[in-house]
């Protein structure tokens, strides 16, 4: 969603805000803007559509201030235009927006009858006007702020600046994210990480209703009392090279790349090499439970709870889970589940998978089960967000940066993670015997090799990328632990090609899907030798018949699927079943984006997009 950049120190802001905001690009946004002090007044400049636009006027311009604030703008109240791109400036006020404040009608009507003129359509300006409003009174930002967030409903997270005090940024939150870089003779507030790293390591994580001033060359963090609050400064171990595309033409095609390295790096703290066993000794320590071993040995029911591929990641542990440590499993949607009134038996806990660790709907249902007394824990990539500090145990994807608005590296480390999690739980569980655990964390350790093998289909796609992008429709099936793997396909594709997808368990074709099938239709079947693959090829057969053109990932030379597969047949290594999801959904990442290459589209930041959902 939006990005926010906010700088005082002794650089040019300028060139800290534009670079913060391109690290941001990838967030998704339509307009974006700067305000920054010079010669004692504050200069407000906006464009709509993409950065390198704004860039262009300001190359010419030279600001001798120390402060200013910057603001992608992805568009929730009113069109994407300059006029409603941030900042917004009311009176010598400026301030940049993340969030929707939910009571913006009756606030404008407030404004309205108080007379104001008010000259955009967003939510955002009405806050400007609130503390415009206000400093006359209290003389200062930090009072008119603490003023007017009574007023406030929704999720925001606000930075603001006012013309007559030019060492001054005044930031709070509710909400979207909003983090602290305290750097030598420097302070910047973003909404990102990554906008951070590159000038410091030492971050604070704002908390809801707190607020950070930057004055001079000191910050303060306050209460919504104002009262001033000790906070614990963290290290961030994020490097600045991490986040750059290191000779890839796109961030999703090197997070593609990463991944033999990214599972390896995830499962590698919970495994002894020596013995080729499991040790998660070191659980204990990320967690607030006092003997997470012995609650999770009295677990007998876990919730996965997360959105879109996270969600798809806890579709795919559940048949491993379940299976494997023989506990039942559940797994919701996290926007259904906030607004449910669900039922969770007693020795229950909830597990949230979340790349970013803020989506908002993700928090929430996070915040309803802990108000509902259960353990929950967490399995997010980037450490000390929202969900990986709120939640009991703190597990991580450990990927480094995903950047790529299409998350895969993310995904797949997901699932190796919850796969030797699994086999965690069946062994406290005494499911799992000691031979059956070495034989499994040997597959594991084969793994990354084996990935590198799935890597090769990305020829595959760029050959046939011409003639499958002319297909009407897309639709993915599998069966078992390869029919979540066809919901990621078909949501990887439609992401990034806008081409029609759809994902179906393979045994659903009958219901109703089949209609859809002639020869325009475009068929994936993911059918690898598992204890359903005659199942599976059954379903391949009927699609056949009808005229689908059928592309199929099996296992080794599979003549009977080949057969069927006009369109291409990809052998992939011979792995455990639980783990054929993380080598079959590596060609799916690559058809997603050899095609939307080849469709000239915008490969890490596609239409109406936002990496992370800090909104509803
Ligand atoms: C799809 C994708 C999204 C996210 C979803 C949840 O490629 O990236 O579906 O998976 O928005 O995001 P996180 O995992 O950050 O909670």
């Amino acid at each position: 969603m939006c990005g926010i950049v906010g700088y005082h120190g002794h650089r040019k802001p300028k060139d800290i805000i534009l670079d913060g905001l391109k690290t941001l690009e990838y967030r998704g946004y339509d307009s974006a803007g700067v305000a920054i002090f010079d010669h004692g007044q504050v200069k407000r400049i906006r464009a709509e559509g993409k950065l390198s636009k704004l860039e262009s006027q300001l190359q010419s311009l030279d600001f001798d201030g120390r402060t200013g604030i910057g603001h992608t703008r992805w568009a929730t109240h009113g069109t994407p235009s300059e006029r409603n791109a941030h900042p917004h400036t009311v009176d010598g006020i400026s301030i940049v927006h993340n969030g929707i404040i939910e009571n913006y009608l009756e606030i404008r009507d407030y404004l309205l009858a108080m007379g104001r003129k008010i000259s955009s359509d967003t939510d955002s300006e009405l806050v400007a006007h609130l503390i415009a409003m206000e400093v006359p009174k209290t003389k200062d930002l930090l009072g008119a702020i603490l003023n007017i967030i009574p007023k406030l409903e929704g999720a925001y997270s606000i930075v603001v600046i006012w013309d007559q005090k030019a060492d001054e940024i005044v930031s709070f939150k509710s909400g979207p994210p909003l983090i602290l870089g305290i750097g030598e003779k420097e302070h910047i507030i973003a909404s990102d990480i990554q906008a951070i790293v590159p000038y410091t390591k030492n971050i604070i994580y704002l908390e809801d209703h707190e607020i950070a001033q930057i004055k001079g060359q000191h910050y303060t963090i306050y209460n919504s009392k104002g009262e001033v609050l000790k906070k614990p400064i963290v290290e961030m171990h994020w490097t600045v090279d991490r986040a750059r595309k290191q000779g890839y033409p796109h961030f999703m095609l090197k997070e593609i790349y990463e991944q033999p390295r990214t599972v390896a790096a995830v499962v590698k703290p919970f495994i002894s090499l020596d013995t080729e066993t499991l040790d998660f000794s070191n659980l204990q320590k990320n967690s607030t439970i006092p003997d997470l071993e012995s609650e999770l040995q009295k677990l007998e029911r876990l919730v996965i709870i997360g959105c879109g591929t996270s969600y798809y990641a806890g579709l795919t542990a559940e048949y491993f889970i379940e299976k494997i440590a023989q506990i039942p499993v559940e797994v919701e949607l996290a926007s259904e589940f906030r607004y449910r009134n669900p039922f969770l038996p007693k020795n229950t806990m909830v597990l949230f998978i979340s790349q970013s660790g803020e989506t908002a709907d993700t928090v929430a249902a996070l915040r309803k089960v802990k108000d509902m007394g259960f353990y929950t824990m967490s399995l997010c990539n980037v450490p000390h967000s929202t969900i990986d500090r709120e939640a009991h145990v703190r597990m991580y994807m450990n990927c480094d940066a995903e950047v790529g608005v299409a998350s895969t590296k993310a995904f797949t480390a997901s699932i190796a993670f919850l796969n030797i999690f699994s086999l965690y739980l069946g062994k406290l569980k005494n499911k799992v015997n000691v031979a059956a655990e070495k034989s499994h964390v040997r597959d594991v350790m084969d793994l990354p090799a084996q990935m590198e093998k799935a890597l090769s289909y990305a020829d595959f796609f760029k050959d046939h990328a011409e003639s499958l992008k002319t297909f009407k429709g897309f639709l993915f099936i599998g069966r078992g632990v390869s029919y979540p793997i066809a919901l990621e396909g078909a949501l990887k594709l439609k992401e990034i090609t806008y081409l029609h997808s759809e994902g179906y368990a393979a045994g659903e074709m009958k219901h109703g899907p089949i209609a859809l099938v002639d020869n325009k239709m475009c068929v994936i079947a993911i059918a690898p030798k598992d204890e359903l693959f005659e199942k599976t090829i059954s379903n391949v057969e009927e699609l056949n018949a009808r005229g689908a053109n059928i592309v199929s990932l099996g296992t080794g030379q599979n003549e009977k699927l080949k057969r069927l597969s006009q369109q291409g047949y990809l052998a992939l290594p011979d792995a455990h079943w639980s783990l054929t999801p993380i080598l079959s959904v590596i060609p799916l990442q690559l058809m997603a984006y050899h095609l939307s290459n080849s469709l000239g589209y915008d490969v890490d930041q596609p239409r109406n997009l936002a990496k992370s959902v800090t909104v509803e």
